[in-house]
């Protein structure tokens, strides 16, 4: 059955309903407050609405050909009935008229409503990310690394580099440098970069988290410990596609907290 919905572009006003849409996503990030959803997120943000009342969220950054869906709810009671649908082809509709090609997301491994919608648009999964949790002595089980890396902070002119390096997309680190309180740490290896993070002191944790290889997870941690709010006991970790270094974590003792899938799939036709 499809619903009669109207499009609503998102504005301030609309933060405490992006605050009830947000809390049914069930992550653990802050709500970011007005000023910052502004800021940040309502340029990309669009709500459905059914006889005036906002029935549908969905928030999406686009990176060049590629479009990044990064929320989808539909309130409780409007559920099974097409509004999940009518948003995956809004958000369709954003990422072609951007002039992109390709559309990916990450969605909890236990979420299979929303699983099935996306598979319905023709996403698959391409890898799964590891969402671990690792106290801070347990930095110091981590294996040693004798290679000779150096830690730096990413200026603009290493953007392009570190996108690279890591399969990010173009545009990547400038968004994550606009986000406020945040740090983005590299280690190089003789100029070259072979790890980066970018941390974020309120869970205290790090998403992404990237290294070459799992030697580099302690040189990289050693980096952050001392960047975590006096009293944390330990740092989060999202490590996307590198069952190794999530190993060696879970070896040094790291909690696995929950697994996302990365899907991705080509924009279904207009
Ligand atoms: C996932 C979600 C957006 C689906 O919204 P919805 O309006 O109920 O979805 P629709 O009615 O449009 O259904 C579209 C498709 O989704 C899938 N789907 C929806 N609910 C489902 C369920 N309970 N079980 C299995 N598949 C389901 C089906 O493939 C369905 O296709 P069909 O209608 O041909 O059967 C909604 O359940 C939700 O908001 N969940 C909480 C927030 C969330 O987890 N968001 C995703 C974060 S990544």
């Amino acid at each position: 059955m499809t619903v009669p919905l109207e499009v609503v572009p998102a504005s301030r006003e609309h933060h405490a309903a992006f605050a009830r849409f947000f809390a049914e996503l069930g992550v653990e990030d802050p709500l970011p407050d007005p000023d910052r959803w502004e800021r940040e997120l309502a340029p990309g943000t669009f709500f459905l609405a059914e006889a005036g009342r906002l029935v549908g969220y969905a928030f999406l950054e686009l990176y060049g050909a590629r479009g990044y869906v990064r929320h989808v709810v539909v309130a409780e009671d409007a559920r099974g009935r097409g509004v999940g649908r009518a948003l995956m082809e809004e958000l369709a509709r954003r990422v072609r008229a951007a002039g992109a090609t390709r559309w990916e997301l990450n969605v909890k491994r236990d979420n299979r409503p929303a699983i099935a919608l996306y598979e319905r648009y023709g996403m698959r999964t391409e890898h799964v990310t590891h969402v671990v949790r690792l106290s801070l002595p347990g930095v110091a089980r981590l294996a040693g690394c004798a290679r000779p890396v150096l830690a730096r902070g990413v200026a603009p002119a290493a953007d392009a580099e570190v996108e690279r390096a890591f399969h990010l997309p173009d545009g990547k680190l400038a968004r994550l440098r606009s986000l406020a309180g945040m740090t983005l740490v590299r280690l190089v290896e003789h100029e070259r970069t072979v790890a980066f993070a970018r941390f974020d002191p309120r869970y205290p944790g790090c998403f992404p988290f990237h290294v070459e290889a799992a030697e580099l997870a302690r040189p990289l941690l050693e980096q952050l410990v001392p960047l975590c709010p006096r009293g944390a006991t330990w740092i989060q970790l999202v490590i996307e596609a590198d069952e190794a270094t999530t190993g060696a974590l879970l070896a040094a003792g790291a909690q696995p907290v929950f697994e996302i899938l990365h899907l991705a799939g080509d924009v279904p036709a207009a």
